[in-house]
């Protein structure tokens, strides 16, 4: 189901390598992930989140007190998808949390990884070989035309054009964003000023798809000291805030928080 980012034709796997017609050829990295991402589409060394920001939300991700985001989008995957053995591609999967839970939703899914940030896809080798990882951007997928059956954007860019290029008809695009209250507890104490903000699920072109489903879901969840720094570390607000406020969080023991998140499903037409 992968394409060659460079002449768009199939690519085919030969051992440890993809190929393509037209003699492209894509070494798997000793790790199993393969590097669909063209020189001249990474627009810097690093490109998405840092190796410090994967960590952290590894560790964060893996005390399970996101579970019920996960429970919502496989909930939602279930419901809408018609395939018993969907082909899933989660985009911006980061170290591949969300991937692994949404592979192990369907008996016989087949299930694409894909992230711009090399160092998160290296860390979703580890969990699973099952599951195909690749280093590409979300606006222009390595994958086939009219061939996945869900496309998924958890807390990361959602591309109307790409997307829907990749779905069949029919087919699903499920997409996860914070909501407006989403961790305000924390940003009461980063921020010196919170400036209310009415965030929204985000609406796509009509001509391509029908939206579904919409639905904010929240929960309140308590965090200890260092799940409380893997929260910052995992979120962009670390970069924005002041040094001094960012200790003033650091110190606290642990923090009751509120987790609140709209999962939408929208169908390819
Ligand atoms: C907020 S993180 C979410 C990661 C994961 N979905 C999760 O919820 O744990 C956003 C992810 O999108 C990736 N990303 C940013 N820009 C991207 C792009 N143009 N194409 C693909 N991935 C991108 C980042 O590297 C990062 O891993």
């Amino acid at each position: 189901m992968l394409i060659c980012p460079l002449c768009g034709e199939k690519l085919v796997q030969d051992g440890k390598s993809y190929i393509c017609p037209n003699r492209h050829c894509f070494d798997m990295a000793r790790q199993g992930y393969v590097n669909l991402l063209p020189v001249q589409n990474k627009h810097s060394l690093h490109p998405g989140d840092t190796k410090e920001m994967l960590m952290a939300r590894r560790r964060f991700l893996e005390t399970g007190k996101y579970l019920p985001i996960c429970q919502a989008v496989r909930e939602t995957a279930k419901e809408f998808c018609k395939s018993e053995n969907p082909l899933i591609v989660d985009v911006g999967c980061g170290e591949g949390y969300y991937t692994r839970a949404l592979a192990n939703s369907f008996e016989n899914s087949r299930t694409v990884g894909i992230d711009i940030a090399k160092d998160g896809v290296k860390m979703a080798c580890s969990r699973g070989k099952d599951i195909t990882w690749a280093v590409a951007t979300a606006s222009l997928l390595p994958v086939e035309s009219g061939s996945a059956d869900i496309v998924t954007a958890m807390f990361s860019l959602f591309m109307d054009g790409e997307y829907s290029r990749i779905l069949k008809r029919g087919g699903i695009a499920i997409e996860v964003n914070a909501a407006t209250e989403h961790l305000m507890e924390m940003k009461e104490v980063i921020y010196d000023e919170v400036f209310p903000q009415d965030k929204k699920p985000s609406s796509h072109d009509e001509t391509l798809f029908k939206r579904l489903y919409s639905q904010k879901h929240s929960f309140k969840f308590h965090v200890n000291n260092e799940e409380l720094k893997d929260l910052l570390y995992m979120t962009p607000h670390l970069n924005r805030i002041k040094e001094e406020n960012k200790n003033k969080l650091l110190q606290l023991e642990g923090m009751e928080l509120t987790a609140a998140f709209w999962v939408s499903a929208d169908m390819r037409l």
